[in-house]
């Protein structure tokens, strides 16, 4: 398996361009399964989850060909069927049920099982199919669902959910009857799938609010459609520039996707200067301790907790980090106490004191953020640092690597023995 190895202490510097989000991907990908017609999506990052997806679709009897411009289409479902083979490694493969249960009317998709940031239930993706008439049973550890037609609802989601909402969506898209989905999700992936969904030909209002719309419609037809830049890989380039004292522009990305990340930052002393589709950000020679709590969009992003958690530690004073969107997302917590960091977790709070520096260690990243946050301490170390097992960077990260070694950073990559 391959390892980075990073040499800390070098302020980030130059200008980084921001890929396609993977979370707005996934789902668009998804979307090919609604039509019998051509999905056209550009700005499609190159990760390993986006590779799990199309490898899901080719099981599904999808034919795709691409790269940055992906071109898919389901002529025909071959199986409606997610495997259990292809879920275990991504748990948004789960995106497949609700178009698959409108376009074919059966869906059988493994379960996701156990994952390493909390239980992470399906139960309200489920309960809504089954409002709307979806038979439900759960058969070896498989969900499968049948329905001649699906039809519209007026559901109010218990807790707010990003891939529950797409999911719900999607299969309303092709419903006999309006869906209105109360408590959705307002994510900026979530009105992109909507204007994809829109151009198909669907009839969807308020994506992007709570309050969720959808006209059930026969028939979607083929889209092309460019991909909203990845806000969680942006947020991570500002979070890494403002630690280490840097001076970076992120180019092709939207500020106000991570208002409340931005917020943070200038609180702590960076400075923000934020552009129509671009973003520059200038660290402090240190940062000021800030506290954060994660919450839905518009609030601060769970996916860039650990990241700031790496910040902070070696920010001036003490901050309180609270985790309300996921239970046991503090592995990486652990981790940075290897590399010196003051950590005290009490349920899902957690209290860092700031410490001059970190010191370089052996590490192990164990989840995609707490692996990014690994890199950011890593990059402010003082000495070597290396993290194993960065295939679970490479999920979410095109070429980590490069892009912070272009930036001045002293990383590299080392490759396995084994070919992983
Ligand atoms: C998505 C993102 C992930 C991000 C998360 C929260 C994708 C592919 N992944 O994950 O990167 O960390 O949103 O912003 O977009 N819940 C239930 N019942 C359900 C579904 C969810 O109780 O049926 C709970 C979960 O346990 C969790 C909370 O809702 O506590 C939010 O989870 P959810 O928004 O569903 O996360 P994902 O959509 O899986």
């Amino acid at each position: 398996m391959d390892r980075f190895r990073i040499d800390g202490g070098h302020p980030l510097h130059g200008t980084v361009q921001i890929n396609g989000a993977k979370n707005a991907a996934l789902p668009l990908l998804a979307t090919a399964i609604l039509t019998d017609e051509t999905v056209v999506l550009h700005h499609l990052p190159n990760l390993g989850d986006i590779r799990t997806m199309c490898r899901l679709l080719s099981h599904l009897g999808a034919e795709w060909r691409g790269g940055e411009t992906i071109t898919v289409r389901l002529a025909g479902v071959e199986r409606a069927e997610a495997p259990y083979e292809i879920v275990k490694t991504m748990r948004a493969s789960t995106l497949v049920l609700g178009p698959l249960l409108a376009r074919c009317g059966r869906a059988r998709v493994s379960l996701p099982g156990g994952c390493a940031i909390g239980a992470r239930p399906m139960g309200l993706h489920l309960q809504a199919l089954e409002r709307m008439g979806g038979r439900i049973t759960i058969e070896n550890g498989y969900i499968v669902a049948e329905a001649r037609r699906l039809r519209g609802i007026d559901y109010t989601f218990e807790t707010v959910t990003v891939t529950g909402t797409e999911n719900i969506m999607m299969a309303a898209t092709l419903a006999d009857g309006t869906t209105t989905l109360h408590n959705a999700a307002r994510e900026p992936e979530i009105p992109d799938l909507a204007q994809c969904l829109t151009t198909m030909g669907a009839q969807i209002h308020g994506a992007g609010t709570s309050d969720i719309t959808i006209q059930g419609v026969t028939r979607l037809r083929g889209v092309e459609h460019t991909i909203i830049p990845d806000r969680i890989v942006a947020g991570t380039f500002a979070i890494a520039t403002a630690m280490t004292g840097g001076d970076v522009t992120l180019q092709s990305m939207v500020p106000g996707h991570i208002e409340a990340l931005l917020e943070k930052l200038a609180a702590a002393g960076a400075k923000i200067f934020p552009m129509t589709d671009a973003l520059r950000v200038v660290g402090p020679p240190r940062l000021e301790a800030v506290d954060c709590t994660t919450a839905p969009f518009p609030g601060f992003a769970t996916d860039l907790q650990a990241q700031f958690m790496a910040a902070m530690t070696i920010a001036n004073g003490s901050s309180v980090i609270n985790e309300t969107v996921f239970e046991n997302r503090f592995m990486h917590v652990g981790e940075l106490q290897r590399m010196g960091a003051n950590i005290q977790v009490q349920g899902s709070t957690a209290v860092v004191k700031g410490v001059p520096r970190l010191r370089g260690a052996p590490v192990m990243a164990t989840d995609l953020r707490a692996s990014a946050s690994l890199v950011l301490a890593g990059l402010t170390a003082e000495g070597s640092t290396e993290i194993e097992r960065v295939y679970h960077i490479d999920r979410g990260y095109e070429q980590i690597e490069t892009r912070l070694g272009a930036l001045g950073a002293t990383m590299t990559r080392e490759h396995g023995d084994d070919g992983h």
